[in-house]
């Protein structure tokens, strides 16, 4: 459920008209709604009330401060896999010892500045970063916590560059193999072995592959217990999807309720990394019309956002809804919805069938609080758009528009061509 509806054929964020940000910050403009991040963010920690937990928010899906900050004040931590993402969670006021890093390339002085801010658990995916971790830990003095991110092999039925979990993906180390590695994590002087962890997917829309995946790393939490390993957290990742169209994923209740069922009689603390399920329906993405192109084969929509602002469609071929800031009356048309950079993967939709739109109408690109701006870039030197958060009849510009100033920030002529 969010904040974002018609009245009277205008949409609406909360109490406020899209259509008076649109004009008053410009566009593209991002516009989150935080009823809707604060509701989507308790009815996903709330489900978890019964059994021992952090959410530990996946900021990768949504890193804006003001965003984080909401779920600081929640009381959430956070999921981060680099320096970056440490450095902004710390900005947004998070507590260090609610912050897991997981990631396959951690660096040397990721893991110093990590280890210095005190996070709470290091998720470990590979034989070598165990060795580097201990060395920097040895380095500054401290013993790194740490768990393995392991591998279930467990198919998590969604889009292959978004399944992580299987044995053919980059991530995690193979769960056979694991135990192997845990005994070596034990025996490294400054690691302390504390969890389990993997993550095998996003945008998942059913449970049975979490219960699998828990089935399969719960029975490694009691044999490494056996093997003196104090285990105090399981960490299953985030991955919940959301309704972009006709999926129907399972409410976060249903998925808490198979969790905690699956981790009957188990003493551990959950951690839990959700992105997309908290923020992806809770943003949109506002686009002017600029021009209607027709050839004989088909109509376009160009609009001022572009791939560089959202790139899951180019990206994924994914589908995100779109609908008019003002609904008109009259048929509709079925147009490709364009954006200005030169590619042709740089569209929002496809032969959509959407209402006829005039230029100087504004779009909504519907569900792009996720993996939205986080994964923006200033290709065709177009400066990344605004970001708008929403509190009921009032709004805050919470990310200014970029300049063209900020386009070459820390670019340099050298001398010699001067
Ligand atoms: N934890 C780990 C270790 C992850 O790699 C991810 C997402 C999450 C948690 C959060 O997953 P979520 O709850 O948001 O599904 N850019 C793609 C999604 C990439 C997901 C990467 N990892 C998209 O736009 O669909």
């Amino acid at each position: 459920m969010n904040y974002f509806e018609y009245r009277d054929g205008e949409l609406f964020a909360e109490g406020v008209p899209v259509r008076r940000i649109a004009q008053e910050v410009g566009t593209p403009a991002y516009i989150y709604s935080l009823a809707t991040l604060r509701r989507h963010f308790r009815v996903f920690d709330q489900a978890f009330a019964s059994f021992s937990h952090v959410v530990c928010f996946s900021m990768k899906s949504n890193s804006n401060l003001a965003i984080l900050r909401i779920f600081v004040k929640e009381g959430g931590g956070f999921d981060i896999v680099s320096g970056g993402e440490l450095f902004r969670a710390l900005r947004a006021g998070a507590d260090p010892k609610k912050i897991v890093f997981s990631g396959v390339g951690k660096r040397k002085e990721e893991f110093e500045y990590a280890l210095t801010s005190g996070i709470l658990m290091f998720n470990v995916e590979s034989e070598q970063e165990l060795t580097v971790l201990n060395e920097v830990a040895r380095g500054v003095g401290k013993k790194a916590p740490i768990s393995l991110r392991v591998n279930p092999d467990v198919d998590p039925k969604t889009h292959p560059y978004i399944s992580t979990g299987m044995k053919k993906s980059k991530f995690g180390i193979d769960i056979k193999r694991s135990m192997d590695e845990y005994k070596r994590a034990l025996s490294l002087s400054h690691l302390e072995v504390i969890g389990v962890d993997c993550h095998i997917g996003s945008q998942l829309t059913s449970v049975p592959p979490f219960v699998d995946a828990l089935t399969r790393v719960r029975s490694l939490v009691d044999a490494l217990r056996k093997e003196g390993a104090g285990i105090r957290y399981l960490d299953l990742g985030g991955g919940l999807g959301i309704k972009y169209k006709d999926e129907d994923p399972p409410h976060p209740e249903a998925y808490a309720e198979a969790l905690i069922r699956g981790l009957e009689g188990l003493d551990v603390t959950l951690i839990l990394e959700p992105g997309r399920v908290i923020v992806g329906n809770a943003g949109i993405l506002v686009s002017e019309v600029l021009y209607l192109k027709e050839t004989d084969e088909k109509k376009f929509v160009v609009v001022d956002g572009a791939m560089n602002d959202l790139i899951r469609p180019a990206l994924y071929g994914s589908y995100q809804g779109i609908s008019p800031v003002m609904k008109r009356d009259g048929e509709g048309i079925v147009a490709d919805v364009v954006g200005p950079i030169c590619e042709s993967g740089d569209f929002f939709a496809k032969d959509r069938e959407i209402p006829r739109v005039q230029p100087g109408d504004f779009l909504a690109i519907m569900s792009a609080g996720a993996y939205g701006f986080t994964m923006a870039s200033n290709y065709n030197s177009r400066p990344k758009a605004a970001e708008v958060l929403v509190d009921g009849a009032n709004f805050y510009v919470v990310r200014g528009r970029e300049t063209l100033e900020d386009l070459i920030k820390g670019e340099v002529i050298p001398p010699i061509l001067q």
